[in-house]
């Protein structure tokens, strides 16, 4: 990358993991479903490196127009990697800073617009949802792609197999102290997903659609499949400090700081045991997600 040095949204996410996220049949599946080889134009708002666009690209009309908007000034420059995939797709790409809630297009402008994980890190995703209607043209699709994020707090693992109704309690309890804190914090809702498709119906969209996808890692010795090679790499890049997590125990009140402290001390050695039980081969997951794609019509 020829920009900046500072760490760019989300960037701890941007690895060869999100490469896995899809299931090709899938995709082949949901582009007839949408008939995406009608639509020749294609907006995707705050599009990080492009994962999702590059994907849908093959699928749609011959040599179409890319257009993608992040309001992340690391994400809005252009990646020459990024750039090249483009072109050896037959697309024409181009790329601009914006934010979401304020596109810089023409009114009935795009085929089609899209966005994957980005509602869920916004203020106000209904006034994006209002702009990505905006620039669509007439009889255009909207495709959303967010994930309802709190039930992994609920996700078995061999090592939580055995957890007590306790236990479970205070992840699922963490897991929505940090999205409330979250949403206060203007950074938006984690599970926006199980929202969208009431609020498209209100922004006035038509044809409705909801799907989710049908990807899961599953995790097993010897982790040795590409998907779960990239998904350790993932793991060990985030494996951060629950200290980080304060900030949002505060932002969703200051009576949840006692339960924060209880939870970083009772669970101090969780990520430690993660790691050993990777080691030593007896860590197993199924890797459930819940990942919507909700589409509609303008
Ligand atoms: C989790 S990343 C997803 C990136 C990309 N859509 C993908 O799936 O690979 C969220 C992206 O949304 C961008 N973003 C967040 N808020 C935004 C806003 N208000 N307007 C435009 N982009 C925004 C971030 O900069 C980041 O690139």
């Amino acid at each position: 990358m020829e920009n900046s040095e500072a760490q760019g949204h989300s960037e701890d996410y941007f690895g060869g993991y999100r490469d896995f996220w899809w299931n090709k049949d899938f995709l082949d599946l949901m582009a007839e479903r949408l008939r995406l080889k009608q639509h020749h134009s294609l907006l995707d708002v705050g599009c990080g490196l492009c994962h999702w666009s590059r994907l849908l690209t093959p699928y749609l009309a011959e040599n179409p127009d890319i257009y993608a908007v992040d309001n992340d000034p690391k994400w809005s420059v252009e990646d020459p990697e990024v750039k090249e995939d483009f072109r050896k797709l037959g697309a024409r790409f181009s790329l601009q800073a914006a934010d979401a809630r304020t596109l810089p297009f023409e009114d009935d402008f795009f085929d089609m617009v899209t966005c994957q994980t980005v509602l869920i890190h916004i203020k106000n995703p209904a006034l994006a949802i209002a702009e990505m209607k905006r620039v669509l043209k007439p009889g255009g699709t909207i495709l959303c792609v967010e994930p309802n994020n709190r039930v992994q707090s609920l996700i078995k693992s061999s090592l939580s197999a055995d957890d007590s109704v306790e236990e479970t309690l205070e992840h699922v309890k963490y897991a929505l102290i940090y999205e409330k804190g979250k949403k206060k914090r203007g950074e938006g809702d984690n599970s926006l997903g199980d929202l969208l498709p009431g609020m498209l119906a209100e922004a006035g969209f038509r044809d409705i659609e909801v799907r989710l996808s049908d990807k899961a890692i599953a995790m097993y010795p010897p982790y040795a499949k590409p998907e779960q090679e990239a998904t350790l790499q993932q793991w060990a890049r985030v494996s951060g400090d629950a200290a980080d997590d304060e900030v949002y125990f505060k932002s969703a009140g200051r009576g949840y700081l006692a339960f924060y402290e209880m939870y970083r001390r009772k669970y101090a050695h969780l990520g430690e045991r993660m790691a050993e039980a990777i080691e030593n081969h007896s860590y197993h997951a199924g890797g459930g997600t819940i990942m919507y794609l909700i589409s509609g019509t303008k």
